[in-house]
């Protein structure tokens, strides 16, 4: 409920002005986000690389309705790709890029927006092609579900190892789950991030877990690729156990950066594959609130950094 409630408030301009214009924000940013530019990205990717874990790069962005804009953001990915590539940490897709269609045109008209965000990614892939390593297409609200999945789709005609992004909230995505177990497809199953309606997702959180496990073992029996994007210990296990029938190697475990770090390579240290998703960029507003409707404590953290002092001071009094 808390939940649904932030998402749909974050929308509100003031609650950005508020949010993008304090310190105690930015600190909770540093947890999340890897830092402002591409050199950021690569330093952390490298720092992970060391500690045995593998790594895919989001350029933060989204709700682009502007084509310089969607443009500027896929030469951001080019020029991304280039650099992990000089450093050598693209080989066998050890580092690779996640990428949202609304963050490179989608939402420029709808035919023409979805041709834009097609050819963008294209390029974008095309990069990660020649660095060695792949792309993988996130996904958003609902209402960019069909797009995003004809997009990765028509990518993977051209790009073998183009990823495709699930989520388990919608009431759809079993059937998507089907059409997608096909030998070799990656294929990312997550809970869900956005606000979505009743008609189209599921709300109770337990009706989603439900969702993500069927889903879980339609992709864990069948030929393609896996990567189980969770930090739901619960879900872990079951995932645990389903891999044991497979080939070592054969799926991964995806988390984001900044949450439940020491899992990440305690995973890993079992033989696991492992990768972390870690976004940069200036443009963090929508991706922090996702992650704090996800955490009350840190939103309440925020919120008694945001009152007035003699508020603060007032309420701890109180309370002690
Ligand atoms: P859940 O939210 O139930 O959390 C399980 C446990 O994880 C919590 O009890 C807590 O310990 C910890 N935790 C979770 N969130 C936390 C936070 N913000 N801060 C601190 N601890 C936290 N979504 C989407 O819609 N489109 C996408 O493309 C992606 N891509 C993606 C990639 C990867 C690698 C991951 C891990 C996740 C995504 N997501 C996503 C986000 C996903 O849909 C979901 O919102 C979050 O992963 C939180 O759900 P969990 O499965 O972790 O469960």
């Amino acid at each position: 409920m808390l939940r649904r409630a932030l998402l749909a408030a974050a929308a509100s301009d003031q609650v950005h002005g508020l949010l993008t214009g304090t310190p105690a924000a930015r600190a909770i940013v540093a947890r999340y986000v890897a830092g402002d530019n591409a050199g950021d990205a690569v330093r952390v990717a490298r720092e992970l690389r060391a500690a045995g874990l593998l790594v895919t790069l989001d350029y933060l962005g989204e709700d682009t309705t502007d084509a310089l804009r969607a443009a500027a953001v896929a030469a951001e990915y080019v020029t991304l790709l280039e650099k992990l590539h000089a450093e050598g940490l693209t080989a066998d897709g050890a580092v690779e890029v996640s990428v949202k269609p609304t963050a490179v045109g989608l939402l420029l008209g709808s035919e023409h927006g979805e041709r834009m965000a097609s050819e963008h990614i294209e390029r974008i892939a095309a990069a990660a092609d020649a660095a060695g390593t792949t792309v993988t297409v996130d996904a958003e609200d609902h209402r960019t579900t069909d797009a995003g999945l004809r997009i990765a789709g028509q990518l993977r005609g051209r790009h073998p190892g183009a990823g495709s992004v699930v989520q388990a909230a919608l009431r759809r995505t079993e059937s998507d789950v089907r059409a997608l177990a096909t030998p070799g497809t990656r294929v990312r199953l997550c809970k869900g991030a956005y606000n979505e309606p009743v008609s189209e997702a599921f709300t109770d959180p337990h009706e989603i877990d439900k969702s993500f496990a069927r889903c879980l073992r339609l992709l864990m029996e069948g030929p393609g690729y896996p990567m189980i994007a969770t930090h739901d210990p619960r879900l872990v296990r079951i995932a645990t156990a389903l891999g044991l029938s497979r080939e070592p190697g054969s799926f991964e475990y995806q988390m984001l950066y900044g949450i439940r770090f020491d899992e990440q390579p305690r995973l890993a240290a079992s033989g696991a594959r492992v990768r972390v998703y870690v976004p940069y960029g200036g443009d963090w507003y929508g991706y922090l609130v996702r992650r704090l409707a996800e955490r009350p404590a840190s939103l309440g953290l925020l919120l008694r950094s945001l009152a007035p002092r003699s508020v603060r001071s007032r309420s701890v009094r109180s309370t002690a």
